[in-house]
């Protein structure tokens, strides 16, 4: 933590530093004089970025001063110290992780379900202790990976996974790459000489969906919650790649503490939990600070665990329940642990997200690009509120490494809004009678040969004419991603393609009205609305038709990629792979995919005939498109009245202008709605515009595009 006037100081500091170049730093005398300066200013910033999650300086800005650091180590390497903010990413690649024993062994939780568990705990603990009342620190409980950290003479010296409690695995360069974990921290200053913290690595919900969306363009099974994303990310060889994941940590308990002396200082110098858990938070760490309270005796722990498990869905990460925690340390010895877990805390478990549940049979599924993905029917069961009935076992060495069978008992997990997920098969109940899962040599829609190109794990039908693969194709033209045609939903495809009125996508724009008007459930009003739909789809801008033609490895982000740089989607037919990999965020695959698609005859000809039906190929001329918002970049924070905010960035981007999720000086005006986040405050310290929803419904009024006229109520 840093102090008011520390920050002031830091901040002058900052501007300081930011005026220097490399070719300014020549003896290593000169080095020496900034390099402190220089990397404490740095670790001020990450952790206004990380933890405080309100960064003071631009990302251009703390590259700057990060680059600077860089050079001189390249420079000087002697002046390379561990806890330099340039080694979080270590390079070079580790084979397996070592094995350290923990300073104090990594127990796990004993659990309650309900408030009469709670009270068994309580009235255990106030047996052992005398009290009457007990004073408990009641806190989230994270559901990611958990980990301990080392830190002696405040420096981060090592990180490993719980393995079997008493010895885990070192992961301390992967560990080192995560911001929300300093690298040195001034436990001196609390008398502490060597120190061991347990906490939990985690993926925020939003940013797990994300990477499962991209493995699932790319071919590869997403993660099944959060969870596994964190543990799996935790463990991978390279720390370049733990990096990109965007891991998070949070820190909720001190195991081990000593002075110089090697006295022991949990119950003594660090008498209360929730003190602890402060001076973690001080001392830059992310801890549930904010999250934590103490509670005096059992119903204030009740109604606290209560009030979580209701608002559990809004947390930005998973949680699976709350811990309840003695407070006063001193009293930990007291109570003592078993073999398993201690007996001053306990874990209360949200309502779980797991039941067990049989497999009826298995179908075979084929996806738009052909990927062929079994799908196990369920005896339906309900999930934290939800009726699931079928899963995904997402493919053929999914099935062979959990050894699923038909007929099986399974335990089902849905975590968050995440797709439901086979964690395993209860073997104990098996019968004999179960059946293996054979997997089709042949797609189940069309008969065709599945293929299985080499270090893929996904079988796929290459018949582009194949019936499910068109219908899937269809689907995702018209869903609200791509050209977002209302009331053309999956079942309605569906059943246009089985009466035959659908069979290829221009089909959508020669739908036979008259006969549709004929059928049950159809008539005038709701055939004018999808007539209405369709047509206005025909004037969608250029990104969206690209989203919609499905190929592969291309969503909406690279579409858009794409339509920045071309007039007409038909000028992709020039374009090499090499001019396609130039673009941003473009590598080699997703370039060959696209050139692949438009050197495909079909392809072509079906991107002709939708334009001779209507649809418009090419972004309206340039005297049609208003540009009054050319050059200003927008952020929205809060909730807006009026629309959906992916419907008012759409509508910023579609006047010229650029919607961007963060804020820094760059940025033209913040757009501020109800209950607005830390965007705000970053707005106001960095002096950016801010405007409330009603100036900027005032500003775009006049220009809003007809086809977003409907989405948008004002
Ligand atoms: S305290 C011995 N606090 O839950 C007590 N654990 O199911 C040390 N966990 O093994 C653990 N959030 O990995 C504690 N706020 C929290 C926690 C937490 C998540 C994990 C931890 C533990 C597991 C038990």
């Amino acid at each position: 933590m840093f102090t008011e006037e520390k920050q002031r100081e830091l901040i002058q500091k900052t501007k300081q530093l930011l005026d220097i170049t490399i070719d300014q730093i020549k003896t290593i005398d000169d080095a020496k004089a900034i390099i402190d300066d220089l990397r404490e200013v740095i670790r001020y910033h990450d952790w206004r970025y990380y933890v405080l999650a309100n960064p003071v300086i631009s990302d251009y800005e703390y590259d700057k001063l990060f680059h600077l650091l860089k050079k001189i180590e390249q420079k000087f390497p002697e002046l390379i110290t561990p806890d330099s903010p340039t080694q979080r990413v270590a390079s070079g690649l580790t084979k397996e992780f070592p094995q350290v024993k923990h300073l104090a062994p990594m127990l796990s939780l004993d659990n309650s379900y309900n408030e009469e568990d709670l009270r068994d705990f309580d009235r255990r603990v106030k047996e052992a202790t005398g009290f009457e009342t007990v004073e408990y620190s009641v806190e989230p409980k994270f559901d990611g990976a958990g980990i301990s950290l080392v830190y002696e003479d405040n420096l981060f010296i090592r990180g490993a996974t719980r393995g079997d409690g008493i010895v885990g695995e070192d992961i301390t360069n992967n560990l080192k790459t995560i911001k929300t974990i300093p690298l040195s921290a001034d436990f001196k200053s609390y008398g502490i000489k060597k120190i061991e913290i347990r906490g939990e690595v985690l993926i925020r919900k939003d940013l797990f969906k994300k990477i499962n969306q991209e493995r699932l363009e790319e071919g590869l099974p997403p993660f099944a919650n959060p969870r596994n994303a964190a543990a799996g990310s935790i463990r991978l060889q390279d720390p370049k790649e733990v990096a990109k994941r965007g891991l998070e940590a949070f820190v909720y308990q001190i195991t081990y503490a000593v002075d110089p002396e090697g006295n022991n200082l949990l119950g003594t110098k660090i008498k209360k939990h929730n003190e602890s858990i402060r001076i973690l938070y001080e001392l830059g760490f992310r801890s549930p600070f904010k999250e934590i309270k103490v509670c005096r005796g059992i119903d204030e722990v009740i109604d606290y665990c209560r009030q979580w498990q209701e608002k559990r869905d809004e947390y930005p990460y998973e949680l699976d329940g709350m811990v309840v925690k003695v407070n006063d340390i001193a009293l930990y010895e007291k109570l003592g642990v078993t073999s398993h877990h201690p007996r001053w805390a306990i874990a209360f478990k949200f309502k779980a997200r797991q039941a067990t549940t049989r497999i009826i049979k298995v179908v075979f599924q084929v996806g738009r690009t052909g990927a062929v993905t079994p799908v196990a029917k369920l005896e339906p069961v309900e999930i934290g509120g939800v009726t699931v009935s079928s899963v995904s076992l997402i493919n053929e060495d999914f099935i062979k490494e959990k050894d699923i069978r038909i007929g099986d008992l399974v335990l089902i997990e849905r975590a968050g809004d995440v797709i439901p997920y086979v964690v395993k098969v209860i073997t104990e109940a098996r019968t004999g009678k179960e059946k293996p899962i054979e997997f089709p040599k042949n797609c189940p829609s069309c008969g065709s040969p599945l293929v299985k190109p080499p270090g893929e794990a996904v079988w796929r039908c290459v018949n582009i004419n194949c019936p499910a693969q068109v219908v899937e194709r269809m689907i995702y033209f018209a869903s609200k991603d791509a050209m977002d045609i209302r009331g053309l939903g999956e079942a309605i495809v569906r059943k246009f393609y089985e009466l035959g009125y659908l069979k290829s996508i221009p089909d959508i724009y020669r739908l036979p009205y008259e006969k549709i008007k004929k059928l049950e459930g159809w008539g005038e009003k709701s055939v004018e609305n999808l007539k209405k739909a369709v047509e206005e789809s025909k004037h969608r801008p250029i990104n969206r038709l690209i989203t919609g033609l499905g190929i592969r490895y291309v969503g909406k982000v690279t579409a858009k990629t794409l339509a920045e740089h071309i007039r007409c989607v038909e000028d992709l037919e020039k374009w090499s792979v090499e001019e396609l990999e130039s673009l941003p965020d473009i590598g080699y695959v997703v370039a060959r995919s696209i050139y692949d698609f438009f050197h495909n005859e079909q392809n072509i000809n079906m991107i002709k005939e939708l334009k001779s039906l209507g649809v418009q190929t090419c972004k309206e001329k340039e005297e049609k498109v208003q540009h009054i918002f050319d050059g200003k970049t927008f952020v929205f924070t809060g909730a807006l009245k009026c629309c959906s905010r992916e419907v008012a960035q759409e509508i910023v981007e579609r006047l010229g202008g650029h919607a961007t999720n963060s804020v820094s000086r760059k940025t033209s005006y913040v757009v501020v709605g109800e209950n607005p986040g830390s965007k705000f405050r970053k707005a106001q310290q960095l002096g950016v515009k801010t405007i409330n929803e009603e100036q900027f419904i005032q500003m775009i009024k006049d220009h809003i595009p007809e086809d977003l006229k409907e989405h948008i109520n004002i």
